[in-house]
């Protein structure tokens, strides 16, 4: 192989055993779906192009993957060889370059395992190279047939007699070609099996007996090749995806107490000595800082955390920005769109939407910020509401830098607070309060002397 080669990813088979809705390569592991992970390890080996064959829900595929591939379509599901066909006006613009076939249902193959199957494709000159490996358990995969004469053969499980169901070297899903090759045997691949399907398998023995040099190439049996058929299939590939990212987590200096509980998408970065507790879970694209602390029960999406940030047991953030030194939790729910600044403290029970929170401002117990902008050392006392909702829109709060909330305390949006006011606990506050003044809208409390008295002598 003196040229490069291109990267052709199977992805239009329906997936059936999935029994879903959704397509299986579009199905995510560790927050980035199948087909994600096999473009990112084909990527790697710098192909002069991408392409995926798609059929079934083919705009929902083509959405998920902007401008990164190329796609072709395969007008009906009719088998593997069927949909490398589809491909033959894209790779045949140059007969003589390479082709790299592999099925999308491969998450775990890794781009390091790929290297030596290609440069052995390179150094033998072949015209087809495909990876076997011989599996302990081989159920599901297709079995390397070695017939007298050396032609090689490999039959679908569903197509193997008892004896060649025994053999346990299994055809792996991954393929290089010449193209010019490739495109003169497949038309000669018939559906006459038991499923019916043009099997891309069916080319090794026809390459074989056209005299066409064609090679195995024998791997070792790694979680690399754990192939997703269903779904059971799919939670075991997770869980190696899973502690691939772990194992990567703790080589650049993150403690993470129990791996076994602990869930880390794949896009997530987590800076040294932050120590991550048991059960934690940090998923999309989060950036968490060094030197934080994330206790049980920790839940974090799409969110960026400063450093040496201290998120207690049990707290929710989704989609905001937690600034260095702040403290969250326990017990406390950030939803979409807040920006909790330097220092600042949410304690527990608290829940905080579109909201500014200033610096070293504190909402420690019961609380709901909504649609405010809090300014820097702000005090929110226990049970502070903001009232951001009168059944039609939504309207914002204002508080200045150094308010003191006193608790229990409503806040009637659209309102601002001036800087250094005091707000007495109980209020109602539904007018703007001026700097520096004292705020309190509650009834006076009156007094009866003797009342019980009098009530218990009734
Ligand atoms: C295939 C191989 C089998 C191998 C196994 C390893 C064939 C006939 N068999 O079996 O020898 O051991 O993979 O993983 O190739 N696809 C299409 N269009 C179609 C049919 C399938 O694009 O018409 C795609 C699927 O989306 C999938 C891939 O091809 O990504 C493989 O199809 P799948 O049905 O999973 O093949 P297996 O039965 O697993
Ligand atoms: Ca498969």
């Amino acid at each position: 192989m003196k040229k490069g080669f291109v990267a052709l990813i199977l992805a239009a088979g329906r997936g059936t055993r999935f029994k879903s809705d959704t397509i299986k390569v579009l199905h995510p592991l560790l927050g980035r779906p199948m087909l994600g992970w096999v473009v990112e390890c084909l990527s790697r080996l710098r192909p002069s192009a991408v392409l995926v064959v798609v059929g079934h829900q083919k705009a929902e595929i083509i959405q998920a993957f902007p401008a990164k591939v190329r796609f072709v379509d395969q007008k009906r599901p009719l088998g593997t060889a069927h949909a490398v066909l589809s491909a033959k006006k894209a790779l045949l613009e140059d007969p003589d370059q390479h082709v790299l076939v592999m099925n999308g249902d491969l998450p775990l193959v890794q781009t390091s395992t790929l290297r030596p199957f290609l440069n052995q494709h390179r150094k033998q000159q072949n015209a087809l190279t495909f990876l076997t490996a011989e599996l302990d358990n081989p159920t599901g995969f297709g079995r390397v047939v070695r017939l007298n004469g050396g032609t090689i053969q490999i039959v679908e499980e569903k197509d193997t007699t008892p004896a060649q169901r025994r053999i346990r070297e299994s055809n792996l899903g991954i393929y290089l070609f010449r193209a010019k090759d490739l495109f003169q045997a497949l038309p000669k691949i018939s559906n006459k099996n038991k499923k019916g399907e043009y099997y891309l398998t069916d080319i090794i023995e026809i390459m074989s007996r056209q005299g066409k040099k064609v090679s195995p190439s024998r791997t070792e049996q790694t979680e690399d090749f754990i192939q997703v058929n269903d779904r059971f299939e799919l939670a075991k590939a997770v869980d190696v995806l899973r502690m691939r990212k772990i194992k990567a987590l703790t080589d650049g200096g993150v403690t993470v107490y129990d791996p076994a509980t602990t869930w880390v998408d794949a896009d997530v970065r987590i800076s040294e000595d932050t120590v991550l507790y048991p059960s934690v879970i940090i998923e999309g694209r989060s950036r968490v800082g060094k030197q934080c602390r994330l206790y049980p029960f920790v839940h974090i999406h799409d969110s960026r955390i400063g450093d040496r940030v201290k998120v207690l047991t049990s707290t929710v953030v989704e989609s905001s920005t937690i600034e260095d030194d702040a403290q969250l939790g326990p017990f406390a729910r950030l939803r979409p769109n807040c920006v909790i600044l330097k220092g600042a403290k949410i304690g527990n029970f608290v829940e905080m939407k579109n909201t500014v929170f200033g610096r070293h401002s504190k909402a420690g117990h019961l609380s709901y910020i909504g649609d405010a902008t809090v300014e820097d050392r702000v005090n929110i006392g226990a049970g502070t509401i903001t009232c951001n909702y009168d059944g039609f829109k939504k309207s914002r709060t204002h508080i200045g830098a150094e308010v003191f909330i006193g608790s229990g305390t409503e806040i009637v949006a659209p309102v601002k607070i001036g800087k250094g006011a005091y707000v007495g606990a109980g209020s109602t506050i539904t007018k703007d309060v001026s700097p520096g003044a004292l705020a309190v809208s509650r009834s006076r409390q009156v007094e009866k002397l003797g009342w019980m008295a009098r009530k218990k002598k009734k």
